[in-house]
């Protein structure tokens, strides 16, 4: 479904150019649950910058669904972005929007119906967990709420690919455990998980494969869940 073949990455934006990947080649099959680790630095959101074309590889080919995403025109990016539903390290939420209009802004943006609109949103929303914070402000909310907001707002175009780019990073164990047994139930639907992490706990309590980066090589791709920097 999804695969990175000798994927390298440099970065020219400062003075001395900065090496974030570094032929990179993997493949990850439809419903699999994938773990991307690694210390900070070591690639993970180039990673996932680079699947969604928010940057573009200076070597190597990406594929989504058999199809090289550095030949997609302005259309079929788009329908990438649809597929594969993105939860930043930062959240990105609106801050100046409720719950429900969060959500409610990714369909608008897309001219999706009010009928259509009104329908999913309750429906994602009670899928995380929300449904009874509609109305409040992301600064009203607490660090696992907020990311549940932001799972909802990836899940709601119903991608086949859900990318969490750190989503524990600022959260308590409780929290955690919460926001990952969210993605395992996403995941039992049938929709393909992608988790950049760098929480051990996570990953031996997971046990699905782990795809190891450090300084932007892929140092081990395990099928069950080991931890080892
Ligand atoms: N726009 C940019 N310009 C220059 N260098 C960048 C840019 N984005 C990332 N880098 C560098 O590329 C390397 C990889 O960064 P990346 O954000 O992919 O790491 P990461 O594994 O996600 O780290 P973290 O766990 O801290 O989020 C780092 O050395 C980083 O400083
Ligand atoms: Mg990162």
């Amino acid at each position: 479904m999804i695969k990175f073949q000798n994927i390298s990455k440099i970065y020219h934006s400062s003075k001395t150019p900065v090496v974030a990947l570094k032929d990179v080649s993997f493949e990850i099959k439809q419903g699999e649950f994938v773990s991307i680790v690694g210390k900070s630095g070591a690639g993970k959101t180039t990673l996932v910058k680079l699947l969604i074309s928010e940057e573009k590889p200076s070597r190597g080919e990406i594929f989504f669904k058999g199809k090289k995403i550095g030949e997609m025109c302005p259309a079929d990016i788009q329908y990438l972005r649809k597929r594969i539903g993105v939860v930043h390290q930062d959240y990105k939420l609106l801050t100046s929007k409720n719950v429900k209009e969060n959500v409610e802004y990714i369909m608008q943006v897309i001219g999706a119906s009010d009928k259509d609109i009104s329908r999913d949103v309750p429906q994602v929303l009670e899928m995380v967990g929300l449904l009874d914070r509609q109305t409040n402000f992301p600064e009203e909310l607490s660090g696992g709420e907020k990311q549940r907001l932001a799972i909802a707002r990836a899940l709601i175009h119903r991608p086949e690919v859900i990318v969490a780019d750190e989503p524990t990073g600022n959260l308590d164990l409780y929290n955690t455990f919460e926001i990952i047994n969210l993605l395992k139930k996403i995941h039992g639907l049938g929709t393909t998980i992608i988790l950049a992490t760098h929480n051990r706990e996570i990953i031996e309590r997971l046990g699905h494969r782990v795809i190891t980066l450090e300084k932007g090589k892929i140092i081990r791709d395990d099928q069950e869940g080991k931890f080892i920097l």
